[in-house]
């Protein structure tokens, strides 16, 4: 059976441990590449990772590249391309500038893998990966975002953390994009098929939903260097994986949808089946008035960041 090809777009911290993660779970063989001015380091994450392979004991291939030729004919890119918010910059200006990135290797994974999957990473990612669907125009099935994995799974870690029980038992869901206005969905969440609401008071649980929507920059404050990268490539992986084995995963993914939500026309986290054919289907949940007008509120951010990365491209 033919291994799956993965090109991993940007060599960075969440681009080499997405590789790391995908390689440890031999989901196919890896493409890590970078800009030129980087020199040979993807060559050399590459072989680092294939020198960890006979203590980890995965039979992957995975190489660095500067050059887009040996990404051809991808099954899966996945785009972590792109400059984090440095001090003194605005969010316009981060957006201005990734978009342009994220943009140029869109242009080129349409030309070296007409027939890829794309999940974006890159940030800020429900613009960016909008992005990424206008220069490629490939099916909206085929372009999607990774946030929501990541959010749902810090918001899990958080309520094991709280109840001292094994994450495996946490089921959670999120909504909307990936920003302060995130909804995680406490009517959707459950400890053993518990509901949430029966094990943490409702004041507690808020605080773990805030916690949630602060992640990111929980993160950001605590290394001070950069953002996360672990949970993050761990997220991606999870998405490859549903991809090229054809898992038929229900998970949060930064999906197009137009009718759906009745949100006309944007990329907004909500929930997925995530299989061979990548987004196969959009679910659409009933949500109570509050958790309707968080999402609302997050959709009308969302559309906001577009908007304006319009102005800036
Ligand atoms: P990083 O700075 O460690 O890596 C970014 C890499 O992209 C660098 O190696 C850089 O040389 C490369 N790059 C820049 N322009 C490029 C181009 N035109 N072509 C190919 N590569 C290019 O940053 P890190 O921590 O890996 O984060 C990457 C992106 O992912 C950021 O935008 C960050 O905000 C975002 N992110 C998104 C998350 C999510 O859940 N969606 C979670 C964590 C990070
Ligand atoms: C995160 O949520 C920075 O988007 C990144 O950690």
């Amino acid at each position: 059976m033919k291994r799956a090809k993965i090109s991993i777009i940007g060599a960075g911290n969440v681009g080499a441990t997405t590789a790391h993660w995908c390689a440890a779970a031999e989901l196919g063989d890896i493409v890590l590449l970078d800009i030129p001015q980087t020199g040979d380091m993807p060559a050399g994450k590459a072989l680092d990772l294939m020198e960890a392979a006979p203590i980890m004991k995965y039979d992957t291939k995975i190489t660095g590249t500067t050059d887009y030729a040996d990404t051809a004919n991808s099954d899966v890119v996945v785009i972590t391309a792109g400059i984090p918010r440095k001090p003194g910059m605005s969010r316009d200006d981060l957006l201005a500038t990734n978009a342009k990135i994220v943009g140029s290797v869109a242009e080129e994974v349409a030309k070296s893998s007409p027939n890829a999957f794309i999940i974006v990473v890159s940030n800020p990612l429900d613009a960016m990966v909008q992005r990424a669907l206008q220069v490629t125009q490939f099916p909206p099935q085929r372009v999607m975002g990774q946030a929501g994995v990541l959010d749902t799974a810090r918001f899990k870690a958080f309520l094991a953390m709280e109840l001292n029980v094994s994450v495996e038992d946490v089921q959670a869901m999120l909504l909307g994009g990936h920003g302060d206005t995130m909804v995680p969905l406490a009517s959707c969440a459950s400890v053993g098929g518990i509901p949430v609401s029966q094990l943490i008071p409702p004041q507690r649980l808020e605080e773990i939903i805030q916690r949630t929507r602060d992640g990111g920059a929980e993160i950001v404050k605590l290394l001070k260097t950069g953002s996360a990268y672990y949970a993050p490539a761990a997220a991606t992986a999870q998405m490859v994986e549903a991809i090229v084995r054809d898992k038929k995963r229900v998970v949060p993914v930064a999906a197009y949808c137009e009718k759906e939500y009745g949100v006309g026309g944007y990329y907004v986290g909500v929930p997925v089946v995530l299989g061979a054919n990548g987004v196969e289907k959009i679910l659409e949940l009933e949500m109570t008035e509050t958790e309707r007008a968080a999402f609302q509120k997050s959709v009308d951010a969302v559309k906001e960041l577009v908007a304006s990365m319009a102005k800036r491209v």
